[in-house]
């Protein structure tokens, strides 16, 4: 659950606020002024506050002082009517972490809260990297005993004790934000604030200014300044994921922040320098764009100070275990409940399995074998057909899920698109074959062993329906009545 802080001295807003964030995940205390909210804030330990510019007695603008006197890692979003968009500006020079313009749009200040207390989370979690004990190891941490995790623990620490620029690669799912988050909670720069910015999620004309802020009037639709990342992250960490995905333009930016640790919003000319350690992440090779002329040699040079590489799950199996073990107490921690047990088949599986997705996809097979799963214990049957290989003698899943259309080429398109994604992962299946095998199997299964209604459904004669069943060996399998 988090707790957000309204203060706000309009009743109209603190009633808003209160039908908008009805929820069971968020517990919202209101304020009448900024006396109040910071008289609040040390008993109540709000994720994030979000306070009126203009009240009666204290300004928002000493108020949000004051909140970031005591403690600079509380994020503040400033509110404001159009006509004082400049303090809210100010504000944002002082560290707020954003503003809304009133009256607000819902949505607008749904999402800016979501991504905020997503922020705070970041910032307040921390991230243990040393192998966990026994007893402590369902608390947020890297989890890994094999080598090359050990490797990658050691690198944490240093980083941690450096401000070097750090490079984080490796697939998707692999820990690449676990891995920043743990060099900042453990860094000198812990107390200051660390934001998270995803290049590939922002649309390009955007990004620039999501990073650098812009002038009035520095594109259409700029109608007001606004801070950038770099700005509202002075003094903290800054974590550039997927930076692989930048224009030019932002990575010729970026460069010269790394060179001279100076930039222009867009559309000014007034150079604003800022100290902010970067951490970046990337999920594919770096080397490859810079050698496809994608991503310039220099600003690589400069990223790539210290190179944290985090090897996909499949080249440490050994941590598979552990990390299950970790999974399973995390989620059992969640519903205030006992962990369920494992089966061995279901360990043997996990760990044979190659996980494209990486550690990711690890969390969420289990996340949904605890739902399917009935009784104490997670079987093999609650894991999918990919990964126990159930389901079908040719291993192919059981199950697929049907595209929704009426059968036309573009629905078989995605299923053999489908179909490919699985083949890719097993180097041993001859995908036509078993894909042949399998049509056969379910069209006599249909038709109840009727080959003539079968090879009718397969949309072929039954001579070549029975040379089918006869190369696959299919009657023997198959008690087809
Ligand atoms: N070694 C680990 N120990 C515990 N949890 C882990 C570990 N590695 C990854 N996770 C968990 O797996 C999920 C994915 O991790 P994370 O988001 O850090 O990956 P990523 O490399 O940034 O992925 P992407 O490239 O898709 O953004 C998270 O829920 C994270 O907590
Ligand atoms: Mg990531």
């Amino acid at each position: 659950m988090s707790k957000l802080l309204l203060i706000d001295d309009e009743a109209d807003v603190q009633y808003s606020f209160q039908r908008i964030f009805d929820s069971p995940d968020i517990e919202l205390t209101t304020a009448s002024s900024g006396e109040e909210g910071l008289r609040i804030i040390p008993g109540l330990k709000p994720d994030l506050v979000i306070m009126d510019v203009r009240m009666g007695g204290l300004t928002g603008l000493e108020t949000l002082r004051r909140i970031h006197h005591a403690d600079p890692k509380l994020l503040v979003i400033l509110m404001t009517a159009y006509g004082t968009t400049q303090t809210a500006i100010e504000a944002m020079k002082l560290g707020a972490y954003d503003y809304l313009l009133k009256p607000f749009d819902v949505p607008k200040l749904k999402e800016i809260v979501f991504n905020a207390l997503k922020a705070a989370s970041d910032m307040r979690q921390v991230v243990s990297y040393q192998p966990l004990l026994e007893k402590e190891d369902y608390e947020l941490g890297i989890v890994g005993r094999s080598e090359p995790m050990q490797q990658v623990f050691k690198l944490i620490g240093q980083l941690a004790a450096s401000d070097a620029t750090a490079l984080i690669s490796g697939e998707s799912g692999t820990g690449k934000e676990l891995v920043a988050r743990a060099i900042y909670h453990h860094s000198n720069r812990s107390q200051k604030p660390f934001l998270a910015v995803n290049c590939a999620a922002i649309p390009e004309q955007l990004l620039e200014s999501e990073l650098f802020g812009h002038e009035r009037g520095a594109f259409t639709g700029a109608t007001l300044q606004r801070i950038g990342k770099f700005e509202q992250c002075n003094q903290g960490t800054l974590f550039l994921d997927e930076i692989g995905d930048m224009t030019p333009a932002t990575q010729t930016k970026i460069l010269r922040v790394l060179q001279s640790g100076a930039f222009e919003r867009v559309g000014g000319n007034q150079s604003i320098a800022v100290d902010v350690r970067i951490i970046a992440a990337t999920n594919r090779p770096l080397e490859q764009a810079v050698a496809a002329r994608q991503f310039r040699e220099d600003l690589f040079y400069r990223l790539n100070v210290v190179r944290v590489h985090l090897p996909p799950l499949r080249e440490r199996r050994e941590d598979i275990r552990l990390l299950v073990n970790y999974f399973l107490k995390a989620f059992a921690k969640e519903h205030q409940g006992a962990p369920k047990s494992i089966a061995p088949g279901v360990i043997r599986a996990l760990e044979k399995y190659h996980w494209p997705g990486n550690v990711r996809e690890l969390e969420n097979v289990l996340r949904r074998a605890l739902v399917v799963s009935k009784g104490n214990a997670i079987l093999p049957v609650d894991l999918p057909p990919e990964i126990t290989g159930l389901g079908s003698a040719a291993g192919i899943p059981g199950t697929v899920s049907l595209p929704a259309g009426e059968g036309s080429t573009a629905d078989i398109a995605a299923m053999a698109r489908q179909l490919f994604q699985w083949a890719r992962r097993d180097p041993k299946l001859k995908l036509i074959p078993a894909v042949e095998r399998e049509l056969v199997i379910q069209a006599l299964k249909e038709t109840s062993g009727n080959q003539i209604q079968a090879a009718k459904l397969l949309g072929i004669t039954r001579a070549t329906l029975r040379k089918r069943v006869e190369k696959f060996g299919i009657q023997r399998e198959l008690s087809i009545t």
